[in-house]
């Protein structure tokens, strides 16, 4: 029995036993995988998020679908608002599709913020049972991310108008297991999407 993700040893040579092993099991880059992102609003979630898609696009030629947090919002999780009800149920959403995308040897790229390390979980769960499931913490501290305040809700949300802002006056629990973290006070967007490139090939989702 080959466990999840697992393959076929070189020494293995039962024709029918491999042929039906190869079905069950394709190598890794044959298997759809999903990138989550993860992070605080302002974090750069979505930049590099688009600058993965693009490469990826071009070096695989495969279909590359970007769930993307206020995309989302506006189509898949219209109506839904900010309690952690709410939330719960839309990082959860974008799971399913990035599960059922995976399972069809898709590429999903998601980035909501995904405040609570329950849903990531739960989705890494549902994810891994299809493909691959990379989890990127965007782990720009809460001062830099308030002073980029690119939509200006940071203000807002210190003002008192917008209540249950995450990071401000409600919670971002930090993975505590993902497999990259980018520093992009550090790193730049590009360097940061090479980091997640390498693993990718490093790992044998990317030939
Ligand atoms: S969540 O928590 O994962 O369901 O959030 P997400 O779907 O990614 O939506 C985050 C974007 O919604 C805007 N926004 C808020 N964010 C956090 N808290 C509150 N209360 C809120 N209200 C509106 C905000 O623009 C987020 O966009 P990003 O792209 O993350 O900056």
């Amino acid at each position: 029995r080959l466990a999840e993700g697992e393959e076929i040893p070189e020494w293995f040579s039962y024709p029918e036993v491999v042929a039906e092993l190869r079905r069950t099991h394709p190598p890794r880059h044959q298997q759809g995988f999903t990138v989550f992102f993860t992070g605080l609003s302002g974090s750069g979630k979505s930049t590099i998020a688009n600058a993965l898609m693009t490469r990826l696009l071009e070096l695989t030629g495969r279909p590359v679908t970007l769930l993307d947090g206020d995309v989302v919002r506006t189509h898949l999780s219209k109506g839904l608002g900010f309690s952690r009800e709410d939330r719960s149920i839309n990082v959860r959403r974008i799971g399913y599709v990035a599960s059922e995308i995976t399972k069809h040897r898709g590429i999903a790229i998601c980035a909501p913020i995904a405040p609570y390390e329950a849903d990531r979980q739960y989705n890494r769960q549902l994810i891994s049972s299809f493909g691959g499931y990379i989890e990127v913490f965007v782990d720009t501290p809460l001062e830099v991310c308030e002073q980029r305040d690119v939509k200006g809700l940071y203000a807002k949300a210190r003002a008192g108008i917008i209540k249950g802002f995450t990071g401000i006056d409600d919670p971002y629990e930090p993975p505590s297991n993902p497999e990259i973290v980018c520093r992009t006070t550090e790193e730049t967007v590009e360097q940061c999407v090479e980091k997640i490139l390498a693993y990718l090939y490093q790992e044998g989702y990317l030939k």
